[in-house]
């Protein structure tokens, strides 16, 4: 998928970000010379129609897309005619798959056998061997992220291209979703006249924008806190490892705060934003917040402290989750550089001092890095899927992705896939 040219003297990616929360549309300028991207335009406004990565108000999501677009496209004076959306949700799933090709062929040699170069259609058929796994009906493959080659008895290999051996196989992490959860999204979208280029699952975008290189190679974690759902992408020897949704975020904080201190939702954001801690022996006991009156009943207050305390023991479970996920990738080296943080989540106060404490490791706040005019604009933890979405097409090592089909809309994506599996059997 190449960054789409716009009839004019340089191309543009744009990035949908759709959260629960909020929805970002980012728009940035690819210098394919120099690999890098920069941002033209950025817009984001409240979320409607959407609940943890479902769908459940079309004609109010539609609306909300079209208004974040056409700021975008007023801020940028461009005509947004393409772009790569972010997914989540609980219906994600991931798993690692593997699949090996024999390489000595029979090349006209009668009885004999020639040794080659393993090329890129070599390549490319281990990894869609891979991913030939027997899916159910309703779910589709969202992304196959190569983790390593093995050519006969050597592993470890990162770029087998070149190399001669009997045997190349190919390890694979594979992101799948529920096929209605990506058409119902395809189709808000392609509703408004807009092109889906591909589809991109929140941490993998997040960590394209926060994560160095040497970051992923050592081993890191990284934990996207959004409003509803907290996604995690645990990265080491340079690629995904393991992927997940939790279905908890920083809106279970507000719920908390609004059922414990019988307040309205919006009421409980507002004093979340302003006073809550992540840690409760950071607040104070003195300090009294002044809760808004029931009814014009009586004045009420609550003790700073009394409000972390539902904030941290949240946050502790949510850590713990975290925590359960990285168990999953099962590496057995530890995570040299911790984890990262990202999504408007990650910006509660005191959230670093408590989740070193809770998961006992490195922890670090992520935010986007690797735009270009991206400071002081779009650089704030709540910004990095949307930003991670304009480098996708540059930097990503989706086997999906580099498919480059003639029909460049999702749906030809798709069946594209299915037919490769379909041809597999
Ligand atoms: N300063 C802050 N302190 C505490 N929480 C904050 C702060 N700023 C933002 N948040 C919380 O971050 C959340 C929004 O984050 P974000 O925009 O990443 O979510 P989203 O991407 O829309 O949600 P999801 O990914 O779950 O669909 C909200 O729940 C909001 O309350
Ligand atoms: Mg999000």
């Amino acid at each position: 998928m190449n960054p789409i040219v716009n009839g004019q003297d340089y191309r543009l990616v744009v990035g949908l970000d759709i959260g629960s929360a909020n929805i970002t549309c980012s728009v940035g300028q690819a210098n394919t010379s120099t690999n890098s991207i920069k941002l033209r335009a950025i817009s984001s406004i409240s979320s409607s129609g959407i609940k943890r990565g479902v769908i459940t108000n079309r004609n109010a999501l539609i609306d909300t897309l079209e208004n974040v677009i056409n700021d975008a496209e007023r801020m940028a004076n461009v005509k947004i005619t393409n772009t790569i959306l972010s997914i989540t949700g609980e219906h994600i799933r991931s798993l690692n798959t593997q699949a090996a090709i024999p390489l000595n062929r029979i090349n006209g040699v009668k009885g004999g056998i020639s040794e080659r170069a393993i090329n890129d259609t070599d390549i490319f058929q281990v990894l869609d061997l891979a991913q030939a796994v027997s899916l159910p009906i309703d779910r589709d493959i969202l992304h196959t992220i190569p983790q390593e080659y093995l050519v006969d008895t050597l592993d470890e290999i990162k770029d087998p291209l070149g190399m001669t051996g009997r045997r190349l196989e190919g390890r694979v992490h594979l992101v799948t979703a529920a096929t209605t959860a990506i058409t119902n999204l395809v189709s808000c979208v392609e509703e408004l006249g807009i092109t889906v280029d591909g589809l991109v699952f929140q941490p993998l975008a997040a960590a394209l924008a926060t994560l160095k290189n040497d970051e992923m190679e050592l081993g890191i974690t990284l934990v996207d806190i959004g409003s509803t759902t907290t996604s995690v992408a645990v990265y080491y020897a340079g690629t995904v490892q393991h992927s997940a949704t939790i279905p908890l975020g920083s809106s279970s904080i507000t719920n908390d705060i609004a059922v414990m201190l019988q307040l309205s939702v919006a009421d409980a954001e507002i004093i979340k934003m302003k006073y809550a801690s992540a840690k409760s022996s950071m607040s104070s006991s003195e300090l009294e917040i002044e809760l808004p009156s029931k009814n014009g009943g009586l004045k009420r207050s609550v003790p700073e402290q009394e409000v972390s305390s539902y904030v941290e023991a949240r946050m502790e479970e949510i850590f713990q989750m975290v925590i359960r996920e990285i168990s999953r990738a099962d590496i057995k080296d530890p995570l040299t550089y911790g984890i990262v943080v990202t999504g408007g989540g990650a910006e509660l106060r005191n959230i670093i001092s408590l989740a070193e404490n809770s998961m006992g490791v490195k922890v670090r706040k992520g935010k986007p890095i690797n735009i270009d005019g991206a400071q002081d604009i779009a650089d704030g933890p709540r910004h990095s899927t949307a930003m991670g979405l304009l480098l996708w097409p540059l930097f990503s090592t989706d086997h999906i992705q580099m498919e480059k089909p003639k029909n460049r809309s999702f749906k030809g994506l798709i069946e594209k896939i299915r037919h490769t599996i379909e041809e597999m059997f």
